[in-house]
């Protein structure tokens, strides 16, 4: 460097003579690595393996159409079954349902605001299920209450009611199907310790037809 006379920074930097220039820049480079020539072999092989994948996908896109929903995830296959229904669907496939499954889900709807969800209900006010004859003996009785209604003095178990239980035929607001009384008295006379047997929908027919010109609702003279 020469002729630095002041401190002014950019006289000194137009000062560099070509010579300065190039012992700098010559330490710089001295530490970088030489461009190489050619292809290296990591980024060659990556490129023929992509290649190669595009390629194999594209065939099976071609071929696999059809068989397509199998191969990806449940979307699709619901997507499928909208579409054609017969080809996943057959007509013979009868979906199971589990009445004891059933009867709770409608128990925890309606009765559990009255008989608890214990079936110990609330005594003087709402009598009990658990352990009760009504609800484990006589099964015509019990689908008669359900279907009916029930209103009046009554004892349970020792303790007296005077209430009125909602009939669940056609004469009351539920109006439930014969599967749902079904399911319903299954699952009570199943629950809390119960084992009482099940209540098939063809019995709840029955008793439905038979009864079927009964307009008031049942009191403790008619169990
Ligand atoms: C609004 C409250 C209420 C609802 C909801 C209700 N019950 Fe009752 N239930 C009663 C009352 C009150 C009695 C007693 C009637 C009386 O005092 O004469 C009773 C009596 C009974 C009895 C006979 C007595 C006994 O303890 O076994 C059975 C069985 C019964 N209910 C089953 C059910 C089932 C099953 C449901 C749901 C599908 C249901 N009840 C919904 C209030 C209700």
């Amino acid at each position: 460097m020469s002729d630095n006379s002041n401190n002014d920074f950019r006289r000194e930097a137009s000062g560099a003579s070509d010579h300065d220039i190039q012992v700098v820049h010559g330490r710089m480079l001295a530490n970088q690595e030489e461009p190489k020539e050619g292809y290296s072999l990591m980024p060659l092989f990556m490129l023929g393996f992509v290649s190669t994948m595009i390629f194999l996908v594209a065939i099976y896109f071609i071929h696999n159409r059809a068989g397509l929903s199998e191969g990806l995830g449940l979307a699709t296959q619901i997507q499928d079954k909208r579409f054609n229904p017969d080809k996943h669907m057959p007509d013979d496939t009868v979906v199971a349902i589990d009445p004891i499954a059933v009867g709770q889900r409608l128990y925890a709807q309606v009765c559990v605001a009255c008989h608890q969800v214990n079936g110990m209900g609330i005594p003087g006010a709402f009598p009990p299920l658990a352990a009760v004859d009504y609800v484990t003996g006589d099964e015509d009785r019990l689908i008669n209450i359900l279907i009916h209604g029930l209103q009046g003095p009554m004892e349970v178990n020792g303790v007296q009611y005077n209430g009125l239980m909602p009939a669940f035929g056609p004469s009351g607001t539920y109006n439930w199907s014969d599967e749902q009384i079904s399911y319903v008295l299954t699952y009570i006379r199943q629950e809390w310790g119960n084992e009482a047997s099940e209540i098939t929908v063809e019995r709840v027919a029955e008793v439905r037809a038979a009864t079927a010109d009964r307009t008031t609702m049942l009191t403790a003279a008619d169990l």
